[in-house]
């Protein structure tokens, strides 16, 4: 294999690929001067944009299927969707981390959740936790079907994100951007699950 292959296909550099953001931001953060409120809007803005792909993974593998992909990137998806789901969560860590230094005070942060904004970033955040933690091998063969049912978060975390973005910003046009995709394919998703013409499954 030559080496644009074996790139394409590394594990390695694809994660290595996830880090770049977040050493950009901290670059600028640490050696530009850039202050807290654009670190808290960028990995903000980086964790659900991996939780949107991480959750397009399954729809995309499905819509590959029926155009009739063989089954390399199919597969190679599926082995990125663990890397994407934890690069989320350490970004949504980034963003959580910066917002509760640039507080410094722990009655504000628990004054700020009363607002429906912080809230939802919160439920987000811990959903996000719980799918993290629970995504070795271990995990996987302890918890056996709730493991399953405990995925479903990834639902919960994504709807409770969306609502933090909407609610915490005044231009819509970003979210909708991300959004709309992930909508479409999950509609996609629904339906080859549920309504497909017999004719089109095989
Ligand atoms: C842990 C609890 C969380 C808190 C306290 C929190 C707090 C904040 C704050 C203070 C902002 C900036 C608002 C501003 O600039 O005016 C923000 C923006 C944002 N947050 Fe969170 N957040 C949390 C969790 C999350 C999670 C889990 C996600 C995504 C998975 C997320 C995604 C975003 C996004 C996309 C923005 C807007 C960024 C932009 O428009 O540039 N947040 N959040």
């Amino acid at each position: 294999m030559d080496l644009r292959g074996r790139l394409v296909n590394s594990l390695w550099a694809f994660r290595l690929l996830l880090a770049v953001p977040a050493a950009i931001m901290l670059g600028n953060f640490l050696m530009h001067g850039r202050g807290w409120g654009q670190l808290i809007d960028q990995s903000g803005e980086w964790a659900i944009r991996l939780l949107i792909l991480t959750l397009a993974i399954t729809p995309l593998r499905l819509l590959m299927k029926q155009l009739g992909f063989g089954p390399h990137w199919p597969m190679w998806l599926f082995k990125r969707r663990r890397s994407l789901g934890l690069a989320a969560f350490l970004y949504a860590s980034l963003h959580a981390s910066a917002y509760l230094i640039r507080q410094a005070n722990l009655n504000v942060v628990l004054f700020d959740l009363r607002f429906a904004e912080y809230l939802t970033g919160w439920i987000a955040f811990l959903g996000m936790l719980l799918l993290a933690a629970a995504s070795n091998d271990d995990a996987v063969h302890r918890l056996g079907l709730w493991w399953k049912m405990l995925q479903r978060l990834a639902y919960v975390a994504m709807i409770a994100a969306a609502v933090h973005w909407y609610v915490i910003r005044q231009d819509h046009a970003a979210f909708w951007l991300h959004i709309l995709p992930l909508a479409v394919l999950e509609a996609y998703r629904v339906w080859y699950n549920f309504a497909r013409p017999a004719g089109l499954k095989h």
